[in-house]
């Protein structure tokens, strides 16, 4: 294969930090450490159950503990536990980090001695979607990175829970990798939304997808359909009339896709549009929605809206979003701005009225 002139990921950050002539480094040192762990990663992906009981010196992983309950009161599989490990070990070292949250840690993990602490946050879910893994689908990672609080990076102390809870209109930089039938690697650093293939022989990051952007017009959405009995109105509403295709409201045949790995949904609609919900419901009412404020919302919304998309709770942009814990869950509606709009609009409207429908436990109407 003739060598290729795309750029790698470092030759990118490079480039991206002429822009901030004061810049020091460790933000594209931490980037390279992510991507790292997320190279990794799609090498225990890679080797799925042949993992198992090989040793992980240059070959596949070890396979590790698992079984165990993490703290959303899921199953950990062992490559959740493995993929944890390796986004700690791989950014603790470099001394870009003051501390890390992550899905399958309580709280916050402290940069351990003798490693030096730096000035970024970094939250991610290492291995999304792993439910997926036994079936051989797409699962992926998401990261996001904060700015420390400035009284953490002068001292070097502990990072507490309370550093995190920043809304993810603060967020410095957010991507995921999705390993698919390629690996990919998609960033922000705030100035709009790049994609890199990892190519298996050189071992890197190349860039085949610049300047991402969110097509708007979309015929697509995906949803999980059997909690329909539980939506909200607006929700029932916006769905209905997706379904009724070209002889309803819409006057167009829409698409449904979903493939519960939020990383593949997210990625299909950066390359060609449609939109995401997992709204709020009834299902169980002490949960907010299903996914995570800050390692799964946050960062997908900060590339939605990077690439000209737009990410909801429904009511409020999510980024705008006060965190208060650690794990807060959200719901969360993303995709192309037209469709995501619509459907804030559906929810800002008053006087919904139920009534039985065919399709569904309950189809709602709404009125002036
Ligand atoms: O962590 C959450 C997740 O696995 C997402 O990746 C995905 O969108 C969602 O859960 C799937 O939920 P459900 O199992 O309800 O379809």
């Amino acid at each position: 294969m003739p060598f290729s002139h795309r750029s790698t990921l470092t030759q990118y950050l490079i480039e991206q930090r002429r822009r901030f002539p004061s810049a020091g480094g460790d933000f594209n040192a931490l980037i390279l450490d992510v991507a790292l762990a997320c190279k990794a990663i799609a090498r225990s992906v890679a080797f799925g159950e042949l993992g198992h009981g090989i040793g992980n010196g240059n070959g596949a992983p070890q396979a590790a503990a698992g079984g165990e309950i993490n703290v959303q009161g899921e199953i950990q599989k062992p490559l959740d536990v493995i993929s944890n490990r390796l986004f700690t070990r791989m950014n603790e070292t470099g001394g870009y980090c003051a501390g890390m949250a992550s899905e399958e840690m309580q709280g916050p993990y402290q940069i351990p001695a003798p490693h030096p602490r730096g000035k970024y946050l970094l939250v991610f879910d290492p291995l999304d979607g792993s439910s997926n893994i036994d079936v051989n689908v797409s699962v992926g990672s998401i990261f996001s990175v904060l700015r420390a609080p400035q009284d953490a990076i002068d001292s070097g102390r502990d990072a507490t829970v309370d550093d995190f809870l920043q809304p993810g209109s603060a967020q410095v930089a957010a991507g995921y990798a999705l390993y698919g039938p390629t690996t990919m690697l998609v960033l922000s650093v705030g100035s709009g939304v790049v994609g890199f293939t990892l190519d298996p022989n050189l071992g890197e990051f190349m860039l085949t997808h610049p300047g991402i952007r969110v097509p708007q017009d979309t015929q697509e959405f995906a949803i999980n359909a059997s909690n329909s009995r539980f939506w909200e109105a607006p929700v029932k509403r916006y769905v209905d009339e997706c379904l009724a295709g070209k002889t309803g409201p819409r006057a167009k045949d829409f698409n449904m896709r979903w493939i519960a790995s939020m990383v593949a949904e997210a990625h299909r609609i950066l390359m060609r549009g449609g939109v995401f919900m997992y709204p709020r419901d009834t299902k169980d009412l002490a949960k907010p929605g299903r996914l995570r404020l800050l390692y799964e919302a946050n960062p997908v919304g900060f590339l939605i809206e990077q690439a000209g998309g737009r990410a909801s709770t429904g009511r409020e942009p999510v980024l705008d979003v006060k965190p208060t814990s650690l794990h807060q869950r959200v719901s969360l509606v993303f995709g192309s701005k037209i469709e995501v709009e619509r459907i804030e609009k559906y929810h800002a409207e008053p006087k919904q009225v139920e009534y039985a429908s065919p399709l569904f436990a309950a189809r709602s109407l709404f009125r002036d």
